[in-house]
């Protein structure tokens, strides 16, 4: 029997199967850069808006029908799972979101409490289901979490932070008391993302943000096993994508740590990363700012791209992170439709690689781009 979800050229590029076209998404494609949605935040805060369902499914639809992409994100955040954790969360108007009551000393990590019920979360579910529910029958739905290390980093700084000074601190002088911590936050996170997927996302991102901050023993050593005993406890039905930034000089143990997708950011030129990410699938990784160009400009930077990846199953174009606010819409339209024009070459699904470099940059393609 067809099923469309599942034969989707999102999921099957998740599962390295070919594809007519590269699928795409972007990350924060439902944001400021969005009129719509600037409207409506000027009637609704943040965290109110994250909180009603209804209004987190309907943000979520209308960004991914509106640009064309080939996967919705659920509109939610990283850091709504710290309230049932025990945190007051705050989101400022222009600093970001603030954690009131930050874990500083070691004995503040008993406050963290177990996540014994997803019953708190209801509304992101409650939000899965109604976004699922109104999404065409072939665009999956992905579901997310922040990783322990970026969870933990906020848990610690009390909001955003550029050396992770305190982070880094408690990690190195009372290993138990990171490790209890870590520990718990990869416990509450795949449950929580289990939830999701039962809610009806059919795939689940763990974004690590932060991490590329860790050495590359470091993040063996306090990181790599907690997100992989998050990764383990996802269930296996839906595909996981583990994403970083600033982490080329972490992928192999990235890859270790699991994940069906290896999400990388710009640092990184894609056939590089793909290399050494081993068998498994890869999302990325256009600079944001590329989206602040002119059309032809990011044209270009996406068949870069396109050519690194060589029309090698297991492609899903994306951001190497975030929209920026100041990006233009158009160009976000022009970047999806550019990426599906230029990767959809008569054929595809049976050439062999090379086959699909030389019609991409020798053929009559070239004038069309
Ligand atoms: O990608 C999507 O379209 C889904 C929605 C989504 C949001 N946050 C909405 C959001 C996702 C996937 C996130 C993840 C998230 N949240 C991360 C990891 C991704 C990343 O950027 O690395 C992090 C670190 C957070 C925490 C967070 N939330 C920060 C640091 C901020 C403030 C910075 C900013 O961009 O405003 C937020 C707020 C936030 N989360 C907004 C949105 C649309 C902006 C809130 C607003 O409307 O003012």
């Amino acid at each position: 029997m067809p099923d469309p979800l599942r034969d989707s050229p999102f999921m099957r590029a998740c599962r390295r199967e070919p594809t007519p076209y590269t699928p795409i998404w972007l990350m924060r494609q439902a944001g400021r850069y969005m009129p719509e949605y600037r409207s409506l935040r000027e009637r609704v805060p943040f965290l109110d808006l994250c909180k009603r369902s209804e209004l987190a499914a309907e943000v979520t639809v209308t960004a991914a029908n509106r640009l064309g992409v080939d996967a919705a994100i659920i509109f939610a955040d990283l850091l709504l799972i710290v309230e049932p954790l025990g945190f007051a969360l705050e989101y400022t108007n222009g600093d970001g979101p603030v954690i009131h009551n930050p874990i500083r000393r070691s004995h503040d990590v008993e406050r963290v409490r177990e996540l014994t019920s997803v019953e708190p979360l209801d509304y992101v579910l409650r939000a899965v289901e109604l976004a699922r529910r109104a999404l065409p029958d072939n665009i999956p739905l992905i579901g997310f979490a922040g990783a322990p290390f970026t969870l933990a980093s906020y848990l610690i700084e009390g909001g955003a932070s550029r050396n992770f000074i305190h982070t880094k601190t408690l990690m190195r002088t009372d290993g138990g008391a990171w490790h209890e911590l870590m520990s718990r936050l990869a416990h509450a996170l795949a449950r929580y993302l289990n939830a999701q997927i039962k809610a009806g996302a059919q795939a689940v991102q763990l974004f690590d943000s932060w991490v590329g901050a860790l050495s590359p023993d470091d993040y063996r050593r306090y990181a790599l096993p907690y997100t992989r005993a998050v990764i383990e406890q996802v269930a296996p039905s839906a595909p996981v994508i583990h994403f970083g930034t600033g982490t080329a000089g972490l992928l192999e143990a990235m890859s270790e740590a699991g994940g069906d997708v290896i999400g990388i950011d710009w640092r990184i030129r894609l056939d590089h990363a793909w290399q050494r990410i081993g068998d498994r699938a890869i999302m990325g990784n256009l600079d944001p700012t590329v989206l602040l160009a002119d059309v032809a400009t990011l044209r270009q930077e996406a068949r870069a791209i396109l050519g690194q990846a060589q029309g090698r199953a297991g492609h899903i174009f994306n951001l190497g992170h975030g929209i920026l606010p100041q990006t233009p819409v158009q160009n976000v339209v022009a970047l999806v439709e550019a990426v599906h024009e230029m990767s959809a070459l008569p054929g595809r699904e049976e050439r062999t690689s090379n086959m699909y470099e030389e019609n991409l940059f020798g053929g009559d393609h070239e004038s069309t781009l």
